[in-house]
């Protein structure tokens, strides 16, 4: 990149040619004051608070709106440049109210800390402030708008990153105000974001209003489980209790967003906790100690053994990579422990190469300039990774960046091409003449991304043989390039994959005697005549129809180890303690396989320690083309795919898992998503 000669504060500086002087300056150690000015948002230009000298120039420049020149020599301290802040500082505070006790931005507040440097301590101003009414953007976020000094921040946010167009100034001069220019739900799944870019307290988290102060708190990083996308996250805690969830900065995944349903979902760590080991009989639980249920569930295990009958094990979506590790010895305490499965509608048993069920190109492919085309199969972004759908519509709208979707009709907040689901446009797609195909053979570069719901087929290298075709007539795969990307929306199936786990779809003609569960997951209620032993954190509708319940930890409880999509390796940290009597998921497994079995207890740990010190587990140096065409093909016949093919993951997004279904202000904002009112 180009370099040129400035000079900041009489210091000769090399600085970035295409960068801002607020960028620069901040870059080099010259701290600059601003309000509106925002990494991620275009410039506005509006606060004036990032003013500077620029010699040679009469008047005092927006250092955020102006770049560098060869030469340029800034003032970014001198007298006039601080009489300029100090005297904005007072127009913005005659109407700002002086209510900072009880404002929860206190302590973090971008115009307290201003006032602290360029604050008078007396006012001018006699009159009455102005004021303004709140706006109701429904049970996340709260709004103040007497505190708003129109940075407008807010509606760039709106309007540029996650497409909600309706949110923006009305009025002109002292009677300006953010509002809606017409009445619309506020709907997001990243609306939670937009308190983090607030700079004062005018927008503020409506579920943890008034509970803590920021210098309260401690905070650890983490992971968000809550989708496979592997966002980065801050908790922050006062001793035993999560209050807030953030976003943790880290622009080669989540760059500084995150998710609602783990900024807000998390209050579910609190409820319905399980604390004691339960035994059902009848239908009454009763409590026991560890080593009495430990007991309880060997017998059981003895007598199906004896009978021969399978067992069947469920990962949940939650479970860290130490857990799985553990999970794949379980299957190995008897013969009869015959797979894994899961209820969420797909199986995988082709493990051998890791192309086909990662996000090969990884994220940063969408900083690619030369990336020109993207097709969707069976996945739904907005819902399934939120942050991947902003980074589509952020190439979306900075230049031609065609995306078209095979699936069902998707609102992904940029327009698509969708093409039409019946089998003739499918045969098409197949065979590379459908026009949008045609587009992408024209192309440099171009990527797929094919969902979950691909996976739920009957025959699973039958499919994969129809979307080996589709890549390559559609030169999504070709020589140079290869854009398949698969977008698993479970926190687990990535590590549990990479261990070697197969996953089978339960069929309902199965009717398995023993399900040991592993973690909160989606349940067939049917399961009538089966012994279930689940291992999880709260009582749910799985609780109920469970014979065994075995106490564990949440991923916040543990210091624990995520694979993303991407197969990248990220740690989580404890961030409060588990409840008494509750086992750390790895401990307990541990129990079980000692109860059984001595020597596989010891073959467990011996491995367990040679495995941690070559993490990551898996390597990938596998030829990608060979990973796609190495399976046999048995049918090649299109009526024989499973029309479940073109399906997607269609659940209510605030509550699509077992345990953000006992949270109460996801439970909120899903009934303002069902009855299209803030108003909850
Ligand atoms: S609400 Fe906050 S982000 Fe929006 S314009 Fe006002 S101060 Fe800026
Ligand atoms: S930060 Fe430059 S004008 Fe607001």
């Amino acid at each position: 990149m180009n370099t040129i000669n400035v000079f900041i504060n009489d210091f000769p500086i090399k600085v970035k040619s295409n960068i801002s002087v607020l960028e620069g300056c901040n870059q080099n150690g010259f701290e600059i004051s601003r309000f509106c000015f925002h990494e991620k948002l275009f410039v506005a230009g509006n606060c004036r608070m990032c003013l500077v000298e620029i010699k040679g120039q009469a008047k005092l420049s927006a250092s955020c709106a102006v770049y560098f020149t060869e030469g340029m020599h800034i003032l970014t301290n001198s007298s006039v440049v601080k009489k300029a802040r100090e005297s904005i500082l007072e127009f913005l505070l005659v109407n700002h109210p002086l209510d900072c006790p009880i404002c929860d931005q206190g302590g973090e507040c971008d115009l307290q800390d201003q006032s602290f440097f360029y604050g008078s301590d007396k006012s001018r101003f006699f009159e009455y402030k102005r004021a303004v009414s709140n706006k109701n953007c429904g049970p996340l976020v709260k709004t103040i708008m007497n505190r708003c000094i129109q940075c407008t921040r807010c509606v760039r946010f709106a309007n540029d990153v996650i497409g909600f167009s309706s949110l923006g100034t009305v009025g002109r001069g002292s009677q300006i105000e953010i509002s809606f220019y017409i009445r619309k739900l506020f709907f997001s799944e990243l609306s939670g974001n937009i308190i983090d870019i607030c700079p004062v307290g005018a927008l503020t988290s409506k579920p943890s209003a008034f509970s803590t102060r920021p210098w309260e708190m401690k905070s650890v990083r983490s992971v968000d489980v809550f989708d496979g996308f592997g966002s980065n996250i801050r908790i922050d805690s006062r001793n035993l209790e999560i209050l807030r969830i953030l976003p943790y900065k880290n622009d080669f995944i989540n760059e500084e967003w995150v998710s609602d349903k783990i900024r807000f979902g998390f209050d579910t760590l609190k409820r319905q906790r399980l604390n004691k080991p339960y035994f059902k009989s009848s239908i009454n639980f009763y409590q026991l100690a560890w080593t009495e249920i430990l007991n309880v569930l060997s017998k059981k295990l003895d007598v199906l053994n004896k009978k021969n009958l399978p067992f069947y094990l469920i990962i949940g979506a939650f479970c860290d990579l130490k857990t799985a590790f553990a999970a794949k010895y379980l299957l190995k305490i008897s013969a009869n422990f015959s797979s894994i499965i899961n209820f969420e509608g797909y199986g995988l048993t082709s493990l051998d190469f890791q192309h086909f069920f990662c996000f090969n190109n990884r994220f940063q492919i969408l900083n690619d300039k030369n990336l020109e085309g993207c097709f969707l199969v069976s996945v739904d972004p907005r819902k399934e990774a939120p942050v991947l759908n902003l980074k589509l519509r952020k190439q979306f709208i900075k230049r031609d960046f065609l995306v078209a979707n095979l699936g069902s009709r998707l609102n992904l907040t940029f327009p698509i091409f969708q093409l039409t689901i019946n089998s003739f446009k499918f045969l098409n797609v197949i065979a590379g003449k459908h026009l949008f195909c045609k587009f992408l053979r024209k192309i440099e570069k171009s990527i797929a991304i094919i969902g979950s719901a691909f996976l739920n087929v009957t025959d699973e290298n039958n499919n994969r043989f129809f979307l080996a075709k589709f890549l390559i007539n559609s030169k999504i795969i070709n020589s140079k390039f290869f854009g398949l990307n698969i977008l698993s929306s479970r926190a687990t199936d990535v590590a549990i994959y990479n261990l070697g786990l197969k996953t089978k779809i339960l069929r309902k003609s199965s009717k398995p005697k023993f399900l040991f569960v592993l973690g909160d997951t989606v349940f067939q209620k049917d399961c009538i005549n089966t012994f279930v032993c689940f291992q999880g954190i709260q009582g749910n509708e799985l609780l109920i129809m469970s014979n065994v319940v075995l106490p564990s930890c949440a991923f916040t409880e543990k210091n624990s180890l995520f694979i993303n999509i991407e197969g990248r390796f990220q740690n989580s940290q404890k961030a409060v303690s588990m409840p008494k009597n509750s086992k750390l998921d790895f401990d307990i497994i541990l129990s079980i396989l000692n109860l059984f079995d001595l020597n596989l207890m010891k073959k467990f740990k011996k491995n367990f320690l040679l495995s941690q010190n070559k993490i990551p587990f898996y390597k990938n140096n596998q030829n990608p083309f060979f990973s796609l065409f190495s399976f046999p093909v048995y049918m090649t016949q299109i009526k024989l795919v499973n029309k479940t093919f073109i399906s997607i993951f269609n659940q209510n997004y605030y509550q699509n898992n077992l345990l953000l279904k006992n949270s109460i202000t996801m439970a909120k904002s899903s009934k303002m998503l069902l009855t299209k009112s803030p108003f909850v």
